[in-house]
Order: structure tokens, then sequence, then C-alpha cells
């Protein structure tokens, strides 16, 4: 949708909503599964893991003892104290109840904290490459997004010298997401102090840190950005959930903690649009918080040993494909800058990252998205946390598709 074809009868703000740069490659997998062949979905954003089974158990134990009406909107009060405990525990980060609130996923809460506060030609920094929704999320706030490239040099990471460049009179906000989607980039201590050192120099900035994918690391740690950052914890809405970590995209829990006057904010927003998360959900989402994350370390070597067939398949396409190892959550971001210009048999010339997913998916059966959906081409996201077999399939036929194509036009 754009504002040429708008209908009459639509608010103007829609066109701030464009439809997702991976249609098209959606659509063609639409496409080619209907004809019969087999599609596997590189595509996706969440576990293939079951949700543990405690957690299981405490959605339906709260079916069954009544646990089925309005919770408070900012979440039950028990819940809020797992929340407030899993920061301390894990985050070292102090939040009372009103500097804490429980969302429908952290999808919410990063939508309602630009509602509430960017106005008309704010600016927000958003990294690049970057979750395909934050730019959308200002634009519908009638922010402008400042779409900052952070290469494959840098560690697909935003640096300080970068952040100084950006930064005008008008920034409010700056988004930062380690672990990386789409990337896998993980932040360390000191970058995120690097950061901090320039913001500290610019009071007006609001720091967005998307943590939700905290627990899939590989290399290295995990650190939050206030945890690095104190001087900062007053402006910084900390935002995680429950969704990547425990397997649990379809129960809609996310969380935040932040300055009180933004929470309330947000909870006066949410009051007016879903109330609260399900109260089930939130029954469930605190025995995840609150019980063993053993099964993590499971979950993350098998996840570790998948993304690692990714690299092996990508260190075989003779460099039409490359990518380092990212050190966390479950993305291959590869440059298939080595395939542009190349042919396929039937003498198509491949001339974009959409041109690459296209003929991937076609010629090898393997959905992937192209970096064009997270601002920073030419580049490919594989998600590898996919039935292993399945993924061992793909990433074969992804190799056979990449050696067949020819400098020449056939
Ligand atoms: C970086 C990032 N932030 C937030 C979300 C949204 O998570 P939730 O399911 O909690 O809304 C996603 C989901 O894909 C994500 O990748």
């Amino acid at each position: 949708m754009s504002a040429t074809n708008l209908h009459p009868s639509l608010a103007k703000r829609m066109a701030s909503a464009k439809p997702s740069p991976t249609a098209a490659v959606s659509d063609e997998a639409r496409r080619l599964r209907a004809e019969g062949h087999k599609i596997i979905n590189l595509g996706e954003g969440e576990l293939d893991f079951d949700t543990p089974e405690s957690i299981r158990a405490a959605g339906i134990a709260a079916i069954n003892g009544g646990d089925t009406k309005y919770t408070a909107v900012a979440g039950t009060a028990s819940l809020k104290k797992a929340v407030a405990e899993k920061f301390k525990r894990e985050n070292g980060l102090s939040y009372s109840p009103a500097e804490l609130i429980v969302s429908c996923g952290a999808k919410q809460i990063i939508y309602n904290a630009f509602q509430a506060t960017v106005e008309e030609g704010d600016e927000v920094i958003v990294p690049a490459p970057y979750w395909v929704s934050y730019p959308d999320m200002v634009a519908l706030a009638g922010g402008k997004p400042v779409i900052v490239s952070c290469g494959h040099e840098d560690g697909f990471k935003l640096t300080p010298a970068a952040l100084e460049e950006a930064i005008t009179p008008a920034t409010k906000w700056l988004i930062l997401n380690s672990p990386s989607n789409p990337t896998g980039a993980l932040y360390s201590k000191e970058e995120l102090a690097g950061l901090a050192e320039v913001l500290c120099r610019h009071p007006q900035i609001l720091v967005l840190s998307d943590d939700i994918y905290e627990h899939i690391v590989y290399e290295g740690s995990f650190i939050s950005f206030a945890t690095a950052a104190p001087d900062l914890l007053g402006r910084t809405l900390t935002v995680n959930g429950v969704s990547k970590c425990f397997s649990m995209t379809g129960w809609r829990v996310g969380y935040a903690g932040g300055p009180d006057w933004l929470i309330r904010a947000l909870e006066i927003l949410q009051s007016q649009s879903t109330s609260n998360a399900s109260s089930i959900s939130q029954a469930a989402a605190e025995v995840a918080l609150n019980g063993d994350t053993a099964f993590l370390g499971e979950w993350t070597n098998l996840l570790r040993e998948r993304r690692d067939i990714v690299l092996d398949a990508i260190s075989r396409t003779n460099g039409l494909l490359t990518a380092e190892a990212p050190s966390s959550a479950f993305y291959v971001y590869a440059s298939c800058a080595g395939a542009i210009g190349l042919h396929t048999a039937d003498g198509v010339q491949i001339n974009s990252d959409v041109d690459m997913a296209k003929y991937l998916l076609t010629a090898a059966g393997s959905a992937v998205i192209p970096g064009v959906a997270f601002g920073l081409s030419p580049f490919l996201r594989i998600a590898y946390a996919i039935n292993t077999d399945e993924l061992r399939t793909a990433c074969e036929a992804m190799v056979t598709a990449c050696r067949a194509l020819q400098k020449d036009a056939a």
C-alpha cells in the first residue's frame, strides 16, 4: 500500500504501513507449494521447539483453575513480581512495580512506546540491518526513522562515531537490538558503554533496548544496555518477552522495565486497546520466568549445531554466499554479493538479493528472506530454527543451486 493507491476511506496514516518487502518471496513460496513443490521455510523468526512442559502445564492449570478473567492492565501482581526478580537476578536492574508492564508481546510495547512519545517529525535512529517492524512502527507514530547502515565490517553493529553523526536536535530515540534479528550480532559491554558515552552528551534521547533473544547466545555473553550504562537507566526502556527464549511466540507475552512516566503512558494506551495480555499466558509466563531454565543449554547446543550446518553450506558455495559465525539468536545474515551479476541456467540474471531469494526458492525449494527487508543489501537472512534434517536438505539444495549459477547467460 502507498499514498498513491490508498483507498479513499482509509486514514492517511495507513500510507506509513508498508506491506512487508518479503511478500514477493512469500507469494512465490505459496504458489510453488500450491503446485505441489516441497518448500523448506528458512524465513520464520521462531523456534521449532515445543513450549517446555512445565510452562504448558501452568497454562492448562490456569484455564482449569478459573484464571480466565481480565487482569490488571499492566499484568498480574505475581507476574510483575517474577519480571522484577528476573531483571534483578539476570540483568542487575531494579524496577518497582510502577516501572514494569506486561503486554501482548514485546511488539505491543515497542509500538506503544513510539505512539506515546513520538511527535510528527521526531527522529528515531534505527541501526540497519533492523527488525522489519521498527521503521514502520516509527512512521505510524508520525516519526521519521533514521536508518544508519551498520555493515559487515563493523560486525553489523552501530559504532559511537556513526551514532554521533546520526544525532540531530530532532532525535528522540535510539533503538538497540542485541542479540540482533536479523544478524545474530551481540554487543559487548564495552561497545554499549561507547554508545552510552555519546548519548550522555544528548540528554533528550531515549533508548529502546530490545533484549528479546537474550538467552540464545553461543559465544560471548549478553549484557543489557542499562546494565552496561547504569547512568542512562532513567531514559532506557528495556524490552523483553517469553516468545523467543521459551518458544512461546503464540502465547503473546512481552514485558518491559522503564521510567514510571513512560510505563504509565504505555498502560493507558494498552487499556484503550487490548487491556491485558491473556490471563492464561501470564500464568504460564510466570512459571517460565521463575522456573528452571536448564533446557536452554540443550536448546542452545542444538541451535549451534544448526548454525554450523548453515555456515558449512555457505563455505561450499564458491564465495557466492559469505558469512561469519553469528554469536547469538538463530539467524545467519549471509552476503550474496558474490552471486550478483551471475545467471541462472534459464539465462535470468541475478541483480539483487530479492532475485537471489527467488532463485533459491525455485531452484532449491528453500525460502529465505532478502536483506532489503531488513534495510541492508545484498544479503539473505537464513533462519535455522527448524528441524535439523530439513535444514540439512535445504542447505545442500542451496549449495547445488549456487554452484549452478553461471557467469554468462546460457
Ligand atoms: C527483534 C525482535 N523484537 C521483538 C519481536 C516481537 O516479539 P513478540 O513475539 O514478543 O511480540 C521480534 C519478533 O520477531 C523480534 O525479532
